[in-house]
């Protein structure tokens, strides 16, 4: 990022101790690339909900691709990386993380720290997960398979093995997994496979101990006391609104709680350590796995098997350039349908899973959806990402209302989830801009369409966007001078 920008954020965010830096669509909002830009003007990065279901990839400054799912992705500038209580704990994919980072940053890392009483994933956790997706049959969540659903409901079950536990003595540990293997014993006999006994899940989990054990500790004291020392934290979000337990689209969530007022549980500070909230929105919103999805273009499963089906024109497919020209024509000239629509921008933003390989399924921009996300999560700002999406296009249909039982919804009103697909959305066709905006970093060189998008939107959302994606690139971004 251009130092001059760097300097503007410095400025924005210094009277803020800490932020938190929440999804507000369904995940996959780039959090990764806005985190990356704010991190560089915070001590601490902390993780406080959901697990290896999360996938950010950032670059380190030295321009080394990073994926992390569990660890916080501060670690690619060598922060100090906290992974907090809310955070469920899977050790073996922590040490293959671990690894790989330490391959990446070339050895040396900074301190990573393990909340002692984390949910622990064991293989049971997994079976568990198998077994509850195969028996809801057509209303499966769609889950990433990293037993996120069953982490959260055995440890509120109060039969939870925590990441703490990995310090007792083997027998101990084994004497905590026969409570949890006793209690599943009756369900997981329906899974078909192998069910290892508690001894070889504590053998394998007590393998990782190495990498592990150091690291563990009460979290929310490392943070108290870095508070306490006058440090800065950044909280970064994974998953999404969308995707909280509480507050998203149940039961068709994860099992966090992603909302902002995750970190403070997640973390265990109080309240009033939190300054502000940054929340992280896509231009298009995407969604994979099941539920509702109010501003969808297409079908779920054509959109998510279109990305399998099409690889030819994903990625650096060979047919992706003549189809992206021939679509965006026919949008232009008002030809093209909404599946299409949103076939052009599935491979336009190569809008595929990065945990599980899934095509992502695209929406409209949504004011009601995000007039309800701020409403929850109270952000002080927005990031809008991927807006140069829009490059090219000549105007958008945006949802600008919900209307339910024959009523427009108020502001922030929300039908149950259950009735999510009764809405009906209201849109209206936007304009857009014909200048290609990739890599803009100044607001003044966004084209006037550019910039009349961005003022009626967060006119309309009521809530300033400060920051905006031009592309992947971590200086592909406009800071806006917003109060
Ligand atoms: P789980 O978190 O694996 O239990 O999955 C529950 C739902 O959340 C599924 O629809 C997943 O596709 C979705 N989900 C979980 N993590 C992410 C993410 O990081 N990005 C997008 N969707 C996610």
């Amino acid at each position: 990022m251009p130092e001059h920008l760097n300097q503007k954020l410095e400025n924005i965010f210094k009277p803020y101790k800490t932020i938190v830096v929440a999804g507000g669509n369904w995940g996959d909002e780039g959090k990764g690339k806005i985190i990356d830009l704010v991190m560089e003007h915070y001590d601490l990065a902390v993780r406080y909900s959901g697990g290896a279901n999360a996938g950010h990839t950032v670059k380190t400054p030295q321009g080394v691709k990073l994926v992390s799912h569990l660890i916080p992705c501060g670690l690619a500038q060598h922060k100090t990386c906290v992974m907090g209580r809310g955070e469920f704990f899977d050790a073996r994919l922590f040490s293959e993380e671990l690894a790989a980072a330490k391959q990446a940053l070339g050895g040396g890392l900074p301190e990573i720290f393990i909340d002692h009483m984390s949910p622990l994933w064991t293989p049971w956790h997994s079976l568990l997960e198998g077994w509850l997706e195969l028996s809801r049959g057509n209303t499966k969540v769609g889950t990433t398979g990293k037993g996120i659903g069953p982490l959260e409901g055995i440890y509120k079950l109060r039969v939870s093995p925590v990441a703490g536990h990995l310090l007792l003595e083997k027998e101990e540990l084994v004497t905590v997994l026969k409570m949890l293997y006793g209690v599943m014993l009756p369900i997981l006999e329906k899974v078909r496979g192998n069910i290892p006994a508690p001894e070889s899940v504590a053998e394998e989990l007590l393998s990782f101990l190495p990498q592990i054990g150091g690291r563990i500790t009460d979290t929310s004291f490392v943070l108290h006391q870095a508070l306490q020392n006058g440090k800065s934290l950044l909280f970064e979000g994974a998953q999404a609104l969308g995707l909280d337990s509480h507050w998203g689209t149940y039961p068709f969530v994860s099992s966090g709680n992603s909302a902002a007022a995750g970190a403070a549980i997640g973390a265990g500070l109080p309240m009033q350590s939190f300054a502000a909230t940054l929340m992280v929105v896509k231009t298009l919103p995407t969604r994979v796995g099941s539920g509702p999805f109010p501003s969808e273009m297409w079908e779920r499963e054509e959109a998510m098997f279109f990305a399998k089906n099409h690889s030819e024109l994903f990625g650096e497919g060979a047919g992706r350039a003549e189809f992206l020209s021939s679509m965006l024509k026919k949008i232009n000239q008002k030809q093209a349908t909404a599946p299409e629509m949103s076939q052009y921008f599935q491979v336009l933003g190569d809008e595929r899973g990065a945990t599980t390989g899934r095509g992502r399924s695209v929406g409209f921009t949504d004011i009601p959806w995000l007039q309800y996300a701020c409403r929850i999560n109270g952000p002080k700002w927005l990031a809008l990402t991927r807006f140069d999406m829009l490059s090219g296009v000549k105007s958008i249909p945006v949802i600008v209302g919900y209307k339910y039982q024959g009523r427009l919804l108020q502001p922030g009103q929300l039908p149950p989830p259950w009735e999510m697909s009764k809405v009906e959305t209201i849109k209206e066709d936007w304009p857009c801009w014909t200048e290609d905006i990739s890599g803009v970093s100044e607001e003044k060189d966004l084209p006037q369409g550019a910039r009349e998008f961005l003022s009626r939107l967060e006119k309309a959302v009521g809530v300033p966007i400060l920051l905006v994606g031009t592309g992947p690139g971590r200086e592909a971004a406009v800071v806006r001078g917003v109060a």
